[in-house]
């Protein structure tokens, strides 16, 4: 019996597979997180994300000049503030460890892409995505406090602001108060769609933005749903968003490769905290080869459509890259 098809002769040699491949992960899809905290000459693991840190802005500039210097074109800046109250007034202070830390980076290291996180929840005593109502998270009030932190950051020199409250008509707002500011050409980088996920907990230690009561489910998007992620998508998009982030990224992958196939803007898949910190406990415990799982992960998050990656791997990655 002859078989016509062979699928495997085109897997023979290591050649002939890298001429057949059909998705290619390089540093310049990857974003890679920061967090800002108060002080000078800080730089201390965070014990929730191994191999990621807690940095002052005069150290976050120095690990910034490293991103840079291993090709990976852009940092998106967290930052932890020296206080907190229930207006989350700390979050649009030019003093802050986020707009120091912008104004450090765009000077040192001028053609790093810096995207700054904009949101409340690190800034607020209640550790919620905005302004309170009893204890309901209130919409409309909310968003000139968003768009007034993101203001502080295009002034510090932000290139990108990423909105990841979750508000309705946040983009607009944004996008109205920096068109107004003089500030047309900052980009914004929404988290479209955004759903409320079990997967944020070791970053809300990192950032330690967890909230005091309730959760988020009220805000962030329910997993069981994708054609409301599609409408989140396409009002952000109508609201001015340049591109559109989906996070988590692994149980989400597509609704990353249905934004990507009915909207004609570049896809971010955020490959978050819980995600991380799985590869990296089952990599401690010897139960997984650390290397092929984060490289096959990535390139998954790829082959699904994402152009962008944001992910607390990006260091180890392109490291492996060049390897
Ligand atoms: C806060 C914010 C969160 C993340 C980014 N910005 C968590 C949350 O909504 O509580 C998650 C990032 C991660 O888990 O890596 N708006
Ligand atoms: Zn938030």
């Amino acid at each position: 019996m002859s078989i016509i098809h062979r699928p495997r002769r085109l897997r023979v040699s290591a050649g002939i597979r890298s001429m057949v491949q059909e998705t290619t992960l390089t540093a310049a899809n990857l974003v890679y997180p920061l967090f800002v905290v108060p002080g000078t000459n800080v730089k201390k693991e965070i014990s929730s994300l191994p191999g990621n840190f807690h940095l002052s802005s005069d150290k976050a500039v120095e690990l910034a000049k490293e991103v840079y210097d291993l090709g990976i074109p852009a940092v998106l800046v967290f930052g932890l503030p020296e206080y907190k109250d229930e207006r989350g007034s700390s979050a649009w202070d030019m003093s802050s460890p986020v707009q120091q830390a912008i104004l450090g980076i765009k000077q040192a290291v001028p053609d790093l892409v810096v995207i700054s996180d904009v949101c409340l929840c690190q800034y607020t005593s209640h550790g919620h995505c905005g302004l309170l109502n009893g204890h309901k998270v209130d919409n409309d009030p909310t968003l000139p406090l968003l768009a007034a932190v993101a203001l502080s950051h295009a002034k510090a020199g932000a290139d990108m602001v990423a909105p990841s409250d979750m508000m309705d008509g946040r983009v607009a707002a944004i996008r109205e108060e920096l068109d107004r500011s003089g500030y047309s050409d900052v980009s914004i980088m929404s988290y479209a769609a955004k759903y409320a996920s079990g997967y944020y907990g070791p970053f809300r230690d990192a950032a330690d933005s967890t909230p005091q009561f309730g959760d988020r489910r009220a805000y962030q998007m329910d997993p069981a749903n994708s054609r409301e992620a599609l409408k989140e998508v396409a009002l952000d998009i109508e609201e001015g968003a340049d591109i559109v982030i989906v996070k988590p990224a692994l149980a989400y992958l597509d609704i990353v490769r249905q934004v990507k196939d009915q909207f004609m803007l570049p896809v971010a898949a955020y490959n978050v905290s819980g995600e991380f910190a799985m590869v990296k406990a089952a990599a401690a415990q010897g139960f997984i080869d650390e290397e092929r799982v984060v490289m096959e992960t990535l390139v998954g998050m790829k082959r699904a459509g994402a152009d962008i990656i944001i992910t607390y791997h990006a260091l180890d990655a392109v490291r492996w890259l060049k390897s």
